[in-house]
């Protein structure tokens, strides 16, 4: 009997001191549901469904799902579904990176708590398929990523319209008065209106260009859009797939390697992807004791073209690079590049992936490696007195001229206090200076959101200011543009220099040298080190998740997961301590 215990209904027993009680149990409350005794006996495909009315990205789900169940049905396996949370983007305050980690928790309890043999991970929304890689990892059964595929465009006029990158650009339009508030109320309509993630290369999309490129989606599947039949399909496969793992494992563990992770960071770089998925990547390999080194970004990035032209980095959509030959046309330019001796769900390895794929490639939208549309990756990170542990700009979607520049910082301590007075006439600001945000990093209250595409004030959007110095510890959308520095590290809410910055301090942003500096006296930085205090509130004031939140996140360069989450080898202390300046 024990061996079976550890297969199908009978794995993982609720304990009620008799184990030969416990399966009785089960299966009887089983059979309740209307299976048969035949079936009950059958492997058991767990599929983990982030369907949720709070979540439009997965509007779709119940008929993707019905696919997975097919295959499994198909396989010879037994297809239970079981919900997770779901964090659609827009409906979560005060932003969805903070219940991330709650959702890798539930996905990962889940899996581990209930008898599944394997599991196919139904997610999409942009942290839902870290959440669901994060949680897969650290349960370590075999698991197949199935994402929900990219929204398809819509049209205003004679243009193009897809979420979000249009969504930004028509209400910056309108912040200039350039839109009318007639045709901002038509768009909004017409943004987003397909089931499916936003129609650009942001982090849904690079999230599941990242998980195909890791192995844990089948090939080929990453931008399949959200409503073509492919997308069912794709469903029906994974099912048949995540059956036929169980007969022969292989775990997360086995895919998720440190060569499978600088492989989705030469991706990530190729693709002008997201800047949060280098906060998700560090995340999920952290939870397998991978390190993401931001020095090593950078090695990488000094050698890997921008191949892909989607907004916000180029001027297409989701639904055309699918039809450009996706991810696998991507790969096989940078297969000079890449380990291909990476395992797959499949159990092939990258290398026998690439011998087989070949196909169509429509060169308008994926560049030839000898012909790129950058020379360098999209992403570099910074480093300097202002960002000791680092910062991350998307070169690839700023504005060049402003690279090597020197500024005035206008310096906003709060969120609040950027709404505030970002306006107001009689902010002294002009083009040329560099605007800074404060505590917006993983600690302080507002979370770490995607708040760190600052507006242009209204005054110099008037006049035509498009693009300016952004410094913040926030993050930014996938979908965003602009010369915009993020993530810096350590964070305000921690004490890091970026909390020690006043209007009329200068900062140099050099990307050519990878830095970024305030330019201070050593010993006036030293002083207002020792003269700052935390306007966060304190723990005691917080209560619950709120609390231990703040209490356990990492910092941005730590993937902002929880400190206790990391497997028990590598476990360390937080790190929200206050840094001292030296
Ligand atoms: Fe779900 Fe953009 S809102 S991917």
């Amino acid at each position: 009997m024990s061996k079976d215990l550890e297969k199908g209904l009978s794995r993982g027993l609720t304990n009620y001191g008799d184990k030969d009680f416990s399966i009785y149990l089960r299966r009887s409350f089983a059979l309740s549901m209307g299976y048969s005794k035949s079936v009950l006996k059958k492997p058991i495909v767990g599929i983990a469904n982030s369907f949720s009315g709070f979540n439009n990205c997965h509007r779709h789900f119940p008929e993707l799902l019905e696919s997975v169940k097919r295959g499994v049905l198909l396989a010879g396996g037994l297809p239970i579904e079981f919900p997770t949370i779901s964090l659609g983007e827009v409906f979560l305050s005060p932003t969805s990176l903070k219940f991330r980690n709650l959702m890798s928790m539930d996905t990962e309890e889940m899996i581990s708590a209930q008898p599944m043999d394997a599991v196919v991970l139904l997610g999409g929304c942009d942290k839902t398929v870290p959440a669901q890689l994060m949680g897969a990892s650290s349960a370590d059964i075999p698991a197949v990523q199935l994402v929900a595929g990219p929204m398809m465009t819509s049209r205003h006029k004679e243009q193009r319209l897809g979420a979000c990158t249009d969504c930004r650009r028509f209400w910056a339009d309108y912040r200039a008065n350039k839109v009318t508030s007639e045709e901002i109320n038509l768009i909004e309509g017409r943004l987003a209106t397909t089931a499916g993630t936003c129609a650009v290369m942001g982090t849904a999309s690079t999230m599941a260009c990242i998980s195909e490129t890791l192995g844990m989606s089948l090939p080929g599947t990453a931008a399949i859009p959200a409503v073509h039949a492919d997308r069912l399909r794709a469903g029906e496969a994974s099912g048949i797939i995540a059956t036929k793992l169980i007969e022969n494992p292989i775990k997360p563990s086995q895919i998720i390697t440190e060569k499978s992770v600088e492989n989705a960071l030469r991706v990530l770089l190729a693709l002008g992807g997201s800047t949060n998925a280098i906060i998700h990547l560090t995340a999920i390999a952290g939870r397998l004791g991978i390190n993401v080194n931001l020095k090593k970004l950078n090695q990488l990035s000094d050698t890997t073209p921008v191949l892909v032209n989607l907004k916000p980095v180029g001027s297409d959509y989701m639904e055309d690079f699918f039809y450009a030959g996706g991810l696998g046309a991507v790969l096989r330019e940078l297969k000079p590049l890449l380990h291909l001796d990476t395992l797959a769900v499949t159990g092939e390895t990258l290398g026998d992936r690439l011998e087989q794929d070949s196909g169509y490639v429509d060169r308008k939208i994926i560049s030839k490696f000898s012909d790129p549309l950058e020379k360098q990756g999209g992403l570099v990170a910074l480093f300097g007195n202002l960002a000791p542990r680092g910062a991350i700009l998307k070169r690839s979607a700023a504005d060049e001229t402003l690279f090597e520049n020197e500024g005035r910082a206008i310096v906003f301590k709060s969120l609040e206090d950027l709404a505030n007075r970002i306006d107001d006439p009689e902010l002294d600001i002009n083009k040329e200076d560099f605007i800074v945000l404060q505590n917006a990093g993983p600690k302080s209250s507002s979370g770490m959101p995607e708040a760190g595409y600052l507006p242009i004030p209204k005054k110099l959007s008037a006049k035509g200011v498009k693009d300016m110095v952004r410094i913040s510890d926030a993050r930014m959308s996938g979908t965003a543009f602009g010369t915009i520095v993020l993530h810096v590290t350590p964070e305000s809410a921690v004490g890091g220099p970026l909390a020690l910055v006043q209007t009329g301090d200068h900062i140099r942003l050099s990307v050519k040298e990878k830095k970024i500096e305030l330019i201070i006296d050593e010993e006036e930085l030293k002083n207002r080190s020792e003269a700052w205090s935390n306007s966060e509130p304190s723990l005691e004031k917080r209560r619950g998740y709120d609390r231990l939140y703040a209490s356990e996140v990492g910092q941005a360069d730590e993937g902002c997961d929880f400190s206790f989450m990391l497997p028990v080898r590598s476990l360390k202390k937080s790190t929200g301590k206050k840094i001292e300046i030296k």
